[in-house]
C-alpha cells in the first residue's frame, strides 16, 4: 500500500520509521518532510496547511492511507477535508481535534464528565479576567485558549506577574487569535508524564508512557519549548496509577467525546501530573507527541499500519498492542538560543555513524539538503534515540551517540532522564 504522512518534524521522521517496518507498505510520501525523512519517503513540496492540495495530491496518486502528524491542520479539519473525498486518513476529524485546539473545550469537558484536573475559569475579556486576579491564590497558570506551538502557557509566581500575562495573552495577543480566551488555572505540583492512547472512538488503547521536558535548560529551566528530550517508560507511573488513569481518564474521555457527538478517532496524547491527590490531566493533544513519538514508536512491537487502520475501521479491541520491555530515552539537538533567536544553516556531519547501529535512530526534526550537505534549518534540529535494558542503560547510550553528530551551535541539556535515578 501506499502511505502519506503529513508534518516535517522528528515526530514525523518516527512515524515514517514505524511504517518503513510494516511489511504492507510498498511506499511512503512525507509531505513537506525534511532531509532525514526523505531517506525513507518521497517528500512532497506541499506545507501542511495545504489542506485541499494535500487531498488532490492523494487523490491522484492513490494513497491508501494518510497520517497526519501534525496538530494545526487536525485542528483546520484536514480529516473533514479528506473524508469528503473518500480517501483514507487517520486522526480526529475538526470537531474532535477541538479537544487539543480549545483549552477551554477541554477543561468544560473535563468538568461536565469529572475527569479529574485543575481547577480554572474562562475568560473572554480582559478587564474581567483582570478584575478576577485579585482572588486568586499564587502561582496561577494562564493559558491562551488556542493553538500556541507550546508556548501560550504562562506560570505566575504573583499577581503584577498575572497582570503582565493577561496582557501578553489577551490585550497585545502575542499568541494571536489563540488569545482571544483565556484559561486562569489552579497551580498543580507533581511529577509530569505523558500518555499517547489509541483510540477508535469507542475503544482507547494507551501506549507505553513516557516523559518530555520541556524547559529549554538544564534543572527545568529557561523557556518553554516544543520538548528537549524525552525517556519511556516513566518509572513514576506505576501500575496503580496507570490503572486510575485508564479507568477514570482515558475510558471516560473518549466515552464523553462520544456522548458530545464529537468521537474521536485518532491519538489521544494525555499530558498528566501526579499530584500528591492523585493523577490530574494537564492537557490533551490531538496527535502524538514531538519528541514522545521518538521513544515510544521505536519500542512498539505491533504493527503500525495495523494500529491505525483498526482505530479507523473501529476494531481497535481486536488489536495487542504490544511494547519492548526495556527503555529509550531520546535527547534533542537543538541550535543554541533556541527557542528564541538561532542561526540555520550549520553543515551536519556524522549523521552516517547511526547507520546500522541496532538500538540507536537519529531522527530529524530542522534539517534540509544544501549542494550536497545535511544543514541545520530550525531551532530543534535532531532527536538523537537509543534503546536499553533499562533506564539507566538506555540514558548512558542516548548520551553516547549524542557525540556521533556535530554541527556548529549544537546545544542540548545534559539532564534529559536524570530523574530516573530518583524512582
Ligand atoms: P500545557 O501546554 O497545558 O501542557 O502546559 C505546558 C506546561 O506548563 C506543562 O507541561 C506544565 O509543565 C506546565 N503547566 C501547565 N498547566 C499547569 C498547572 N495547572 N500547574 C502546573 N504546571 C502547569
Ligand atoms: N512534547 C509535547 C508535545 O508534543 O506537545
Amino acid at each position: 500500500m501506499k502511505v502519506l504522512i503529513v508534518g516535517s518534524g522528528g515526530r514525523e521522521h518516527a512515524i515514517a520509521h514505524s511504517v518503513a517496518k510494516s511489511p504492507k507498505v510498498d511506499k511512503i510520501y512525507c509531505a513537506p518532510g525534511n532531509a532525514g525523512i526523505a531517506e525513507l519517503c518521497e517528500c512532497v513540496d506541499i506545507k501542511a496547511m495545504e489542506l485541499e492540495k494535500l487531498a488532490d495530491f492523494a487523490e491522484s496518486n492513490q494513497i491508501d492511507l494518510t497520517i497526519v502528524g501534525m496538530d494545526d491542520p487536525l485542528v483546520a479539519g484536514i480529516v473533514d477535508v479528506f473524508e469528503a473525498k473518500g480517501l483514507r486518513v487517520f486522526g480526529p476529524r475538526k470537531n474532535a481535534a477541538i479537544i487539543e485546539g480549545s483549552k477551554a473545550f477541554s477543561k468544560d469537558l473535563m468538568k461536565k464528565y469529572n475527569i479529574p484536573t485543575a481547577a480554572y475559569e474562562t475568560f473572554s475579556d480582559a478587564d474581567k479576567a483582570l478584575s478576577y486576579l485579585s482572588t486568586c491564590n499564587y502561582p496561577i497558570v494562564l493559558k491562551a485558549d488556542g493553538l500556541a506551538l507550546g508556548k501560550g502557557v504562562l506560570i505566575c509566581m504573583n499577581e503584577d506577574e498575572a497582570k503582565a500575562g493577561v496582557k501578553t495573552i489577551m490585550q497585545d495577543k502575542q499568541f494571536g487569535d489563540a488569545g482571544n480566551n483565556m484559561v486562569v488555572e489552579e497551580f498543580l505540583v507533581g511529577r509530569e508524564v505523558s500518555v499517547l492512547c489509541y483510540s477508535d472512538g469507542t475503544t482507547i488503547k494507551a501506549m507505553t508512557s513516557a516523559q518530555d521536558h520541556k524547559r529549554a535548560k538544564d534543572n527545568d529551566e529557561g523557556l518553554n519549548t516544543g520538548g528537549m528530550g524525552t525517556f519511556s517508560p516513566s518509572p513514576f507511573y506505576t501500575d496503580e496509577i496507570k490503572q486510575f488513569c485508564e479507568d477514570k481518564v482515558f475510558g471516560p474521555t473518549i466515552a464523553a467525546m462520544k456522548e458530545e457527538g464529537r468521537t474521536f478517532v485518532g491519538i489521544l496524547f494525555v499530558g498528566l501530573i501526579l499530584t500528591a491527590d492523585g493523577p490530574k490531566v494537564l492537557e490533551y493533544n490531538a496527535r502524538f507527541g514531538d519528541p514522545e513519538a521518538q521513544v515510544v514508536l521505536p519500542r512498539m512491537k505491533t504493527d503500525i499500519i495495523d494500529v491505525l487502520e483498526a482505530c479507523i475501521d473501529g476494531k481497535l479491541a481486536d488489536i495487542n498492542l504490544e511494547f519492548e520491555d526495556n527503555a529509550a530515552v531520546c535527547v534533542i539537538l537543538a541550535s543554541d538560543g533556541y527557542p528564541e533567536q538561532y542561526e540555520k544553516g550549520k553543515i551536519i556531519t556524522g549523521l552516517e555513524n547511526f547507520a546500522d547501529k541496532d538500538g540507536y535512530y537519529i531522527f530529524h526534526s530542522g534539517t534540509a539538503s544544501k549542494d550536497g550537505n545535511i544543514v541545520t534549518n530550525g531551532g530543534r534540529v535532531l532527536g538523537v534515540t537509543a534503546k536499553g535494558d533499562t533506564l539507566l542503560e538506555a540514558r548512558a547510550n542516548a548520551y553516547e551517540a549524542v557525540n556521533w553528530v556535530s554541527f556548529e551551535n549544537k546545544y542540548y541539556r545534559n539532564d534529559i532522564g536524570k530523574a530516573i535515578n530518583e524512582a
